[in-house]
């Protein structure tokens, strides 16, 4: 696993609460797409978190009416509830946004506004309600805020991770838990000083939901595992040897128990891999503490399996546990909840609406809310002495019709458009981008030779497409994605090639390492850096907007079934995907520069590695 460096920074970023402002009130019968992405309960109502349109909807608890909906002008990412707050996370505008509800006066005013890292994904608060934990996605951070009780918001550390972050999850007091949103790499947290208590993984990929169950006191985790050493075939779909969907228990005891935690140099001048800065990169042996998990989840552990041959379960996600032992999680990719009335029976499902991705307990833990992302809709479900049933939709509002682009985002979200609904396109390349790992999907027309999932942000403007540069049009790749790799039963006529290359043009890269974390070089050294790309000859294969090309080149790394020409990669968004090369082998891109045989003319100084590395991480 990779290494793992911290870098504590407190920062006396204090913004004190302003007079609250109420927030503009929506029309609900406006066509448009909502896409609740989250929901919390919070006093006598739930409050979905809408992305598209940057609202808050308000539910009543008891006669599930809608109370109101009001806009906060940005993208919502997630919502949480301390008691007294409403807190929300800004995507695109980079916002952490504290809120109380006035619902006697169908009001929600803003009490306050706070900067945070690129792209906030999730927030978590400590159970006390005074740590507010946001994790940000491309700028790799976890931000420690300490929330009062007249909702003054203040930074305590930034915490920076080797992988990009998403689920978050307080298992006590003052531990959180991190996971990555792509691989399947976890840390745990001391939120108060921001320290790493642990270092862990799963034998997975695509962790969506996480939570405690106190019966059995472990870390019930949900995600996928992906068997590259298989191929895409009917038979390895079908019997579920190629996609694994599971909820993983980890014994917390073990896990904190297993061995000392790992003792971190303190400062922040030791740097990963993927933090070279202006000052160059030092990697300190110190850092390579912690063994993680290997392919195993440790001692103790245990993986539930999601699905039975001819019943799939693609891209199981958010997980809530009652103090009655009730556990339900949602199947986003299948449309579905599964649920158990005790943690030692079987898992029962029901059907929500289309790809529920939150879900919330109403206060007396009666009832689950489900937010169902591509319906604008909360599912209502109620849970009985033996069986939980579906009670009503909740409707959020009108919706627009769809657009080419917003069916394909729906299809490439959609497990039922696999073989039994095992995974969805989603399920390898995660939100668009790349799961990090390799699968046999046969783009080569060979089996045996797996290869790397490719980032698809980006990928409509970089073609040739696959790894050989075969496939001169996106559609015949989507064509060879849905008959191949996803072994798509739907008639040929009738596959959503269109719809699915609609929503990939508009896919942009992901922002460099560099930019992301806001720390570019000097106009200098990019300068210099970018005169280097040029002279040694990156930019005959790596040019223009997109640095690709056309053409198929050798450049010594040759693949399992004697394939020797191979497409450059886009250099946009290099930074965000490691490992790189068609086979993964190398682990960073210091290993992409020092590799024997991709500098056409001689090797790269050290002074050449390091200015190129600058350039790469803003690429
Ligand atoms: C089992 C994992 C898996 C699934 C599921 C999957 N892909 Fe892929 N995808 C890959 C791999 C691996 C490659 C690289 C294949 C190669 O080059 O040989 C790839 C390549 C691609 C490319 C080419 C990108 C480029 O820049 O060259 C596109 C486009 C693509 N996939 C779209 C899709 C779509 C759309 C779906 C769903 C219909 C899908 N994929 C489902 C693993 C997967
Ligand atoms: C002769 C053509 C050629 C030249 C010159 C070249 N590359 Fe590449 N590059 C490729 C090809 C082909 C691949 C993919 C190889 C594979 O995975 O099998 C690649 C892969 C890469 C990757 C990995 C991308 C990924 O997503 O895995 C990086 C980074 C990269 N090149 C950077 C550079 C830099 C920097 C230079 C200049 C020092 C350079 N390349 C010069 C052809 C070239």
């Amino acid at each position: 696993m990779l290494l793992l460096v911290f870098a504590i920074a407190p920062v006396a970023d204090k913004v004190a609460a302003e007079e609250p402002s109420p927030l503009k009130s929506i029309d609900r019968t406006t066509p448009t797409l909502r896409t609740p992405l989250d929901v919390i309960s919070h006093g006598s109502a739930v409050f979905t978190a809408n992305s598209r349109t940057g609202s808050i909807t308000a539910i009543d608890q008891k006669n599930l009416t809608i109370i109101g909906e009001w806009s906060t002008g940005g993208t919502l990412s997630a919502i949480e509830s301390n008691g007294r707050f409403l807190i929300a996370t800004d995507e695109s505008a980079d916002r952490l946004l504290v809120m109380t509800p006035d619902l006697s006066q169908c009001k929600l005013l803003l009490n306050s506004q706070h900067r945070l890292p690129t792209n906030p994904v999730d927030l978590a608060i400590s159970s006390d309600g005074g740590i507010v934990a946001v994790s940000s996605l491309w700028s790799r951070t976890v931000s420690l805020l300490t929330l009062d009780s007249s909702g003054t918001v203040r930074l305590q550390s930034s915490v920076s991770l080797p992988f990009c972050p998403r689920r978050l999850l307080f298992i006590d007091c003052c531990t959180v838990i991190v996971a990555d949103s792509f691989g399947g790499n976890l840390a745990a947290l001391d939120a108060t000083s921001g320290r790493l208590l642990k270092q862990f993984s799963v034998h997975g990929h695509n962790i969506r939901g996480m939570a405690v169950n106190p019966r059995t006191n472990s870390l019930l985790v949900s995600c996928q595992t992906l068997d590259s050493s298989t191929f895409t075939t009917y038979e390895r779909v079908f019997w579920g040897v190629l996609m694994q969907n599971g909820l993983h228990s980890l014994p917390l005891d073990t896990l904190f128990s297993s061995s000392p935690p790992p003792s971190f140099a303190k400062g922040v001048h030791e740097r990963s891999e993927f933090q070279q800065g202006g000052n160059y990169a030092v990697k300190s042996e110190a850092l390579a503490a912690a063994p993680a998990y290997a392919r195993q989840d440790g001692p103790g552990a245990s993986r539930y399996p999601l699905g039975t041959p001819s019943i799939g379960s693609g891209d199981p996600g958010a997980i809530v546990v009652t103090s009655a032992d009730i556990t339900a999680l949602v199947l986003s990719g299948t449309s579905q909840i599964a649920f158990r009335m005790a943690s030692h029976l079987p898992f029962e499902r029901i059907t929500t609406g289309r790809r529920p991705e939150a879900l919330c307990l109403s206060a007396d833990q009666s009832r689950a809310f489900i937010a169902n992302r591509f319906e604008d809709s909360l599912t209502v479900i109620t849970f009985g002495k033996e069986t939980a049933a579906v009670e009503t939709t909740v409707d959020l509002g009108t919706m627009r019709p769809l657009t080419e682009e917003d069916i394909g985002e729906q299809t490439f979200f959609n497990a039922q458009v696999s073989l039994d609904g095992w995974y969805s396109c989603h399920s390898c390349h995660t939100d668009g981008h790349t799961n990090g790992m390799l699968a046999d999907t046969f783009g080569d027309e060979d089996r045996g030779a797996p290869k790397k999932v490719i980032s698809l942000l980006g990928s409509a403007d970089a073609g040739p497409w696959a790894w050989n540069g075969a496939r001169k049009h996106l559609e015949d790749q989507i064509h060879t994605s849905l008959l191949i790799s996803m072994q798509s039963q739907i008639s040929t006529e009738q596959l959503p090639v269109q719809p699915l290359a609609a929503w990939l043009r508009t896919l942009q890269p992901a922002p460099g390492i560099a930019t992301a974390e806001n720390r570019l070089p000097d106009p200098r050294i990019l300068q210099q850096a970018r005169q280097v790309f040029e002279t040694v000859g990156c930019t005959n294969c790596h040019a223009g907007r997109t640095l690709t090309s056309a053409d198929i080149y050798d450049v010594g790394i040759h693949d399992e079934q004697g394939e020797t020409h191979f497409n450059p990669p886009s250099l946009s968004g290099v930074s965000q995907r490691a490992p790189y090369f068609h086979d993964g082998r190398a682990a960073t891109l210091e290993d992409v520069l020092r590799s024997a045989h991709h500098n056409p003319n001689e090797p790269l100084t050290d002074h050449q590695i390091q200015l190129l590395l600058n350039l790469l991480d803003t690429l």
